[in-house]
């Protein structure tokens, strides 16, 4: 940059009476930021003790006063210090962009997420260098800042179809495990029922553990220039952290406390292994979820009390959200890269050997199930309640092989992987 002839094009700037500490050194920083290095700025101020601090504030921020403000003029009741721009920079990068256009809202107020992702100045990258920072989308990075070192830096391994449309309906979906469920219903069953109910409670909350981890190790890993993935992230593990609270809440109203099953607990742990990001969303989100979403169905028909019912409806509705993004990943996956599909078969065959020593469902959960779907541990309900659990058991096998279609296997694999399937359901 040249400096331009400082007689020509030296302006002034009337800061009135407004001193330091007041605002002043904003004035002056916005007024000098836009001059050229080497321009002058006759300052006038009506404060004598302001004249005095101009030229040390001036050398403080690289610039230089021309004069000492004796010597300057006086206009009046005015002291004018003449400035000199310095060659400086307040930050270490490019000049900003000249301003752009605004973002687009709908309905005249509305900012949506996918509108943000699509219209912003940048567009998020296919792929970004692992050592990004965090910069906002459509920010300008400083120079200077530390090295990142992200593990996830390709966005196809981690996006699906309709992903911000997906994190926009879980923040218009929240909902409040304290004040939306009516907790006074679940107060007075029978003691058999609550005990079913307890123990059904404590395997759901258990599994939603799983589901919170699993995305929550990925994310720390996802490299900052994906904020769409990371906002999706973010909000599947707020609606996970959400479902250990409202089952752990459902469990231990009653006053009655349930197993947390070391089949439950082997199969989980097998599922927290997964380091892959695209297994780990069959795993869970197609086949772990998914299984859960028909389980949460049964549940919030068959339960025998309105809380218990609203808890179960409730995570669904927020389980059909995960099922979808793992069913258009995984689709999407195999799409780009028919080689992923051996893997992802694999990563199921590997967690299936781990597990062989589960042969079925827990028999301390088949029969809580039973009896909450029984409402009472009569022999007639009880057939009742055993003939929706066998329903069960056919729906989720028949549900789980629609999955496994929806997300890209053929019907041979579909029936193969939902064979290997953790009998823990997730
Ligand atoms: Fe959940
Ligand atoms: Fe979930």
């Amino acid at each position: 940059m040249t400096s331009p002839p400082a007689e020509a094009a030296t302006r002034s700037l009337d800061a009135g009476d407004i001193e330091f500490g007041d605002g002043l050194e904003i004035l002056l920083s916005t007024v000098f930021q836009s001059a050229e290095p080497g321009q002058t700025i006759d300052v006038a101020t009506s404060s004598r003790a302001t004249a005095l601090e101009l030229p040390g504030w001036a050398r403080s921020t690289g610039h230089s006063a021309e004069q000492d403000w004796k010597e300057t003029n006086q206009d009046g009741q005015r002291f004018i210090v003449r400035v000199r721009r310095g060659d400086v920079t307040p930050v270490l990068a490019p000049d900003l962009p000249a301003r752009g256009d605004p973002m687009p809202l709908r309905l005249g107020t509305q900012f949506h997420t996918s509108d943000l992702i699509s219209a912003a100045p940048e567009r998020i990258p296919d792929s970004a260098d692992p050592s990004y920072g965090l910069v906002p989308l459509g920010s300008i990075p400083e120079a200077g800042g530390p090295d990142y070192a992200w593990r996830l830096n390709r966005h196809d391994d981690l996006w699906a179809e309709d992903l911000t449309d997906l994190t926009e309906r879980a923040t218009s979906s929240q909902w409040d495990a304290t004040s939306d469920i009516p907790w006074s219903e679940a107060l007075d069953l029978p003691e058999e029922v609550e005990q079913a109910v307890a123990q059904v409670m404590t395997f759901i909350a258990s599994n939603e553990y799983v589901a919170l981890y699993v995305p929550a190790k990925f994310l720390p890993r996802v490299n900052a220039a994906f904020v769409d993935i990371l906002m999706w992230l973010a909000s599947h593990i707020n609606d996970e952290a959400r479902h250990v609270e409202v089952f752990t809440k459902r469990a231990l109203i009653g006053g009655q406390r349930g197993y947390a099953l070391a089949s439950t607990q082997m199969s989980l742990h097998s599922l927290l292994e997964e380091d892959d990001f695209s297994s780990a969303s069959l795993l869970l989100n197609v086949l772990g979820e998914g299984t859960f979403i028909d389980l949460l169905g049964f549940v919030s028909r068959n339960a025998p009390d309105a809380a218990t019912a609203a808890c179960a409806r409730l995570a669904h509705r927020d389980e059909q959200r995960h099922v979808h993004f793992g069913i258009s990943h995984v689709r999407r996956t195999q799409k780009l890269d028919p080689d992923s599909t051996s893997q992802l078969i694999g990563a199921v065959e590997a967690r299936a050997a781990k597990l062989a020593t589960l042969t079925g469902l827990s028999p301390v959960l088949l029969e809580s199930l039973t009896i909450l779907a029984s409402g009472s541990a009569r022999t007639a309900e009880l057939r009742r309640g055993a003939a929706a659990v066998n329903e069960l058991t056919k729906l989720m096998e028949v549900n789980r092989i629609r999955r496994l279609r929806a997300a890209g296997f053929d019907l041979e694999t579909s029936h193969y992987l939902s064979e290997l399937h953790t009998p823990n359901l997730m």
